[in-house]
């Protein structure tokens, strides 16, 4: 027994990276069928450079992320005049003045770093995956624009890009896209948004199983609460948004618009000091999800939102299948009522519901893809993918039960 539980171990500790290198599970709801770089060859780049071409390059590449990835400083520093919208204390953001947004906002000089203000360009086919917690980009973004598609981010964390300054950058940019599937992603300390979309399109786009940390000691609201959050404008966007954790937010949690169809389902809002939902023509199916600790659920917001505060069959027209109940605990109140919404997601591939959202904040953002691999259709895989492939195996042989037990 000893012996064997010893080396289950000594293989845990080394086949993660080999689990590691191919994308893990399939993409839930718009995204279905979304493939990344599968089709070409697997690389580990080691230096920024080389990220920066493979993420550029136009060939099929699944990019492995086994390291920090530190774009600060790379590109200088800018001191310039900017503004501070909301005073000089302490706690408060100041704002770089990009696009003369500063207007009549009282001066204030700012020191930026300048990669954060420009993304990387990625280009179609390609999956990106961390190792373990190991995959971070620090201090740059990932723009997908000029209809770019078919491309997985999985299990990385992207941190730090000027969370001083609004416009300091935004961690995920979406214009034009197709296919982009962000799952078990974590993104915390952006001077401006987590995910951005617009103004063109972006169809077939999941959001799934990641981590939105606003916790800031640069705030727009003050109170250490990241205000800019989550941003979908682009004209007729179809995002299907699950499984996420979004914690320590004051604002824009998201805000739609543009006539998006949005499909938010298990997703859990905590500790948010000011909105979640803001927005106007967007068509809002929100499910399953949790409200815990959140001050408004929605504020200035005027999109078609069909919220149900309990199973009900009013979906099953639409989607085959009764939608989940929301659950609200220490927060405000949430009007949801028009059903007229959900003719709007006839004949896409919708995402199925659990229950509840109880179980997201443990299982979404970077280094938990083994504790969440909770889907019939990724165990599915997983258990034919043990007679083909033995580190796969061993690794199977693993898992929390054995390690319980032990
Ligand atoms: C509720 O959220 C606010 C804002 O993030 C936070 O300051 C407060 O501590 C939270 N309350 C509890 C009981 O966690």
């Amino acid at each position: 027994m000893y012996t064997s539980v010893a080396l289950t171990l000594a293989l845990a500790a080394i086949t993660p990276a080999v689990l590691a290198q191919t994308v893990s599970g399939e993409a839930p709801g718009f995204a279905a069928g979304t493939t990344g770089g599968a089709a070409g060859e697997t690389v580990t780049p080691t230096t920024t450079d080389e990220l920066v071409s493979y993420l550029e390059s136009e060939d099929a590449l699944t990019i492995v992320l086994n390291q920090e990835f530190d774009f600060t400083g790379t590109e200088g520093t800018t001191t310039e005049t900017g503004c501070a919208p909301w005073g000089t204390a302490a706690g408060c953001q100041l704002a770089i003045n990009a696009n003369d947004w500063c207007g009549d906002n009282p001066a204030a000089e700012v020191t930026y770093d300048v990669a954060g203000t420009t993304a990387i360009n990625v280009g179609s086919d390609k999956s990106i995956i961390g190792v373990g917690d190991a995959g971070v980009i620090k201090g740059k973004g990932l723009r997908f624009v000029n209809s770019v598609s078919n491309v997985i981010i999985q299990n990385i964390h992207i941190t730090d890009l000027n969370p001083e300054y609004v416009w300091g950058g935004d961690a995920i940019t979406l214009d034009g896209s197709s296919n982009i599937w962000i799952d078990h992603v974590k993104i915390s300390l952006i001077g401006r948004q987590f995910i951005v979309s617009g103004y063109e399109t972006n169809t077939a786009i999941s959001i799934t199983n990641s981590e939105f940390d606003g916790q800031t000691s640069w705030s727009a609201s003050c109170d250490g609460n990241h205000y800019w959050g989550l941003f979908f404008i682009g004209e007729g966007d179809q995002i299907t948004f699950k499984g996420n954790y979004i914690h320590h937010t004051s604002g824009r949690s998201p805000k739609v618009g543009g006539n998006a169809l949005f499909h938010a389902v298990n997703n859990y809002w905590a500790d948010n000091s000011g909105h979640a939902f803001e927005g106007e023509e967007a068509y809002i199916l929100l499910e399953g999800s949790t409200f815990d600790n959140v001050t408004n659920p929605a504020q200035d917001f005027a999109a078609s939102l069909y919220a149900p505060s309990s199973s009900d069959s009013a979906c099953t027209d639409a989607l085959g299948r009764a939608c989940a109940a929301n659950v609200l605990t220490d927060s405000g109140t949430l009007e949801g009522t028009d059903s007229s919404v959900l003719s709007q997601f006839s004949g896409l591939t919708i995402a199925d519901a659990d229950a509840d959202a109880s179980a997201v904040p443990g299982s979404a953002g970077v280094g938990k893809l083994s504790s969440s691999s909770s889907s019939k259709k990724e165990k599915t895989r997983k258990r034919s993918a043990r007679k083909v492939h033995q580190p796969r195996r061993l690794w199977a042989g693993a898992e929390e039960e054995d390690v319980v037990a032990f």
